[in-house]
């Protein structure tokens, strides 16, 4: 039995900026980190363009900001939370350069704020093209300052315990969950361990992995959210799925796909199709620039009508000296696949890249269940609505860090240390016979996912997702309840689980909005809420 203070699930931008604050504050309380593979994967480290903040006050104010993210949320942002998100975002991006982040500045030593789809000023703050990895860089060291944190990698978090553990039976409408730590296996030794604490925080990131094309790292399952299903929390608006326009296109297949940043249109890249022609300026007068929703669906749109695979992105006209000072790792990853480029336009497709909803959750990243919290891409807060604007991601999970902490150290020393919790349960269950089950379902689950539930949805095709998807449900808890556990199969299970989320949600939304494109409905109702679950 492992004891803490608090458990931490997950070590990316939210799990550690959130670990740092509540350490650096209350240097008695033990902190335990987990991550699932090593401390350095993480979705964070994938990120590319930049954090979004207000900066330059002699041209951006916050009424910008805030104005541009309830555009991309196309209606259904919470104001409350955009608000305190943007005017707090400048406090923690100044707090995580004194840690330690180095961002690029320009030739009069400003920082150089780069521009996305959707923004109206230059507020991107960024490292080259690899600012997630200078983040998770400077966190990781960062951490690794206090004592009182606890880093275990390589252990993957299965459940949280709730009193279902203690054999009461809970259900949806249970109004009083309460979380008392979360069982993980250990990947070096096999064994399932119980991570006893007052408080448990998930920070688990995203779920691209529902999808055959996605710029997510394998991690990128979804469990967090699946775990908080499954314990009977409350989780929303999942039908908002972000594609990313413009993903490399390659072939030959890549798992994630790489991800060439909206940063290099912000950066005056044009979008073009394989003819050599615009086409943006049919679809929004922000043209390449417009957000992520809107240029996604243009692509696909573009694709479909012409029979193509790809469209280009067309950097050739920009500065090559500034371009690459900018983009060395997109320059340096074209380049390996023979495209240079300020020569060759480089081939795109959209692909998944970021779950808009998630953990429900309050201005705290408090949870529908008491003592369990959570922060990051995981959760639905109520910034991005139906859409995220570009780099706002980084920033919320900067924001909510310190804010869960705060919340926690007022609450923390009234809490009582949890009951006795029962070890894991392994009993009746064999080694698996074939784990290419698990790899054939998850292949197919992709294939569910992407061709029915994807950028444009018709009540037909999620119908027929619905009925796949209750089938490969049926398959797994059997092969769940009978095999001894893996990482693989809890991943298949927690992406089923995310699956039936996201096409439950989409089938419930009787309107397009955002990210969500039903041809069935194609246009907007009065119907402003959040899709509850
Ligand atoms: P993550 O950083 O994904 O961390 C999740 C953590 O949870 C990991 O440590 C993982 O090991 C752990 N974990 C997960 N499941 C388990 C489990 N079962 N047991 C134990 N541990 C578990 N956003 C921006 O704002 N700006 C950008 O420029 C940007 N670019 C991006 C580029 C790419 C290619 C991608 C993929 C994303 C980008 N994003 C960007 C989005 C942003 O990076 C993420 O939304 C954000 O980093 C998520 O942070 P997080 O802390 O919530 O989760
Ligand atoms: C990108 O660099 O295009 C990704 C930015 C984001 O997802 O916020």
């Amino acid at each position: 039995m492992n004891k803490s203070d608090v458990l931490v699930i997950g070590g990316g931008v939210a799990g550690l900026s959130f670990a740092i604050w509540l350490a650096d504050q209350r240097k008695d309380l033990q902190i335990t980190v987990l991550t699932k593979a090593n401390s350095a994967e993480s979705n964070t480290s994938y990120a590319q363009g930049g954090v979004a903040a207000v900066w330059d006050e002699n041209v951006d104010d916050f009424k910008k900001h805030i104005e541009d993210t309830l555009d991309a949320g196309d209606g259904i942002c919470h104001e409350d939370i955009v608000k305190i998100v943007v005017e707090e975002g400048p406090k923690r991006v100044q707090e995580i350069i004194e840690w330690g982040a180095r961002f690029d500045k320009n030739k009069a030593g400003n920082y150089d704020l780069g521009r996305e789809g959707g923004h109206s000023e230059n507020r991107i703050l960024h490292f080259k093209d690899i600012t997630g990895w200078e983040i998770q860089r400077t966190l990781i060291e960062k951490s690794k300052e206090y004592d009182n944190i606890t880093f275990l990698e390589h252990y993957f978090a299965i459940n949280i315990i709730t009193q279902h553990h203690l054999g009461r039976l809970t259900t949806r409408l249970t109004p009083d969950i309460e979380c008392y730590g979360a069982y993980a296996l250990n990947k070096k030794t096999n064994s399932i361990e119980t991570f006893v604490a007052k408080v448990t925080v998930l920070a688990t990131g995203g779920a691209g992995q529902v999808y055959k094309s996605t710029t997510n790292p394998t991690i990128a399952t979804g469990d967090g959210i699946a775990m908080m299903y499954r314990a009977k929390g409350r989780v929303a608006n999942m039908e908002f799925m972000q594609f990313h326009p413009t993903s490399l296109y390659n072939p030959a297949g890549e798992n994630p796909s790489f991800l060439v940043s909206e940063a290099v249109r912000g950066y005056g890249a044009i979008l073009r199709t394989a003819d050599g022609a615009e086409f943006m300026d049919r679809y929004d007068e922000r043209k390449s620039l417009a957000p992520r929703d809107i240029v996604a669906r243009a692509i696909d749109n573009e694709m479909k009508i012409r029979g193509d695979e790809f469209v280009y992105l067309d950097c050739t006209h920009l500065d090559p000296e500034g371009f690459e000072n900018h983009f060395p790792n997109i320059t340096k990853k074209c380049k390996s696949l023979g495209i240079d480029p300020m020569k060759d336009f480089i081939p795109v497709v959209p692909a998944c890249h970021y779950t808009c909803g998630g953990i429900n959750v309050d201005e705290y990243g408090r949870s529908s269940i008491k003592y369990l919290y959570a922060a990051g891409e995981c959760t639905h807060t109520g910034l991005h609505g139906a859409n995220r604007l570009a780099s706002n991601s980084l920033l919320e999970g900067l924001v909510y860090g310190q804010r869960m902490a705060l919340d926690i150290l007022k609450v923390i020393d009234e809490i009582e240390n949890p009951p006795h919790i029962p070890n894991w349960d392994a009993e009746g269950t064999t080694e698996p016979r074939e784990m290419v089950l698990l790899t054939q379902s998850l292949k197919e689950l992709k294939e569910i996912m992407s061709s029915y539930v994807g950028i444009v949805r018709t009540d037909v095709r999620l119908k027929r997702a619905l009925d796949r998807l209750f089938l490969l449900h049926q398959e797994t808890e059997l092969l769940y309840n009978s095999t001894i556990i893996s990482p693989q199969l809890c991943e298949l299970r927690n992406l089923i689980t995310i699956s039936y989320l996201i096409t439950r949600s989409a089938a419930m939304r009787k309107e397009s909005r955002g990210l969500h494109y039903n041809t069935d409905y194609p246009n907007q109702f009065d119907y402003r809420q959040d899709t509850l679950l």
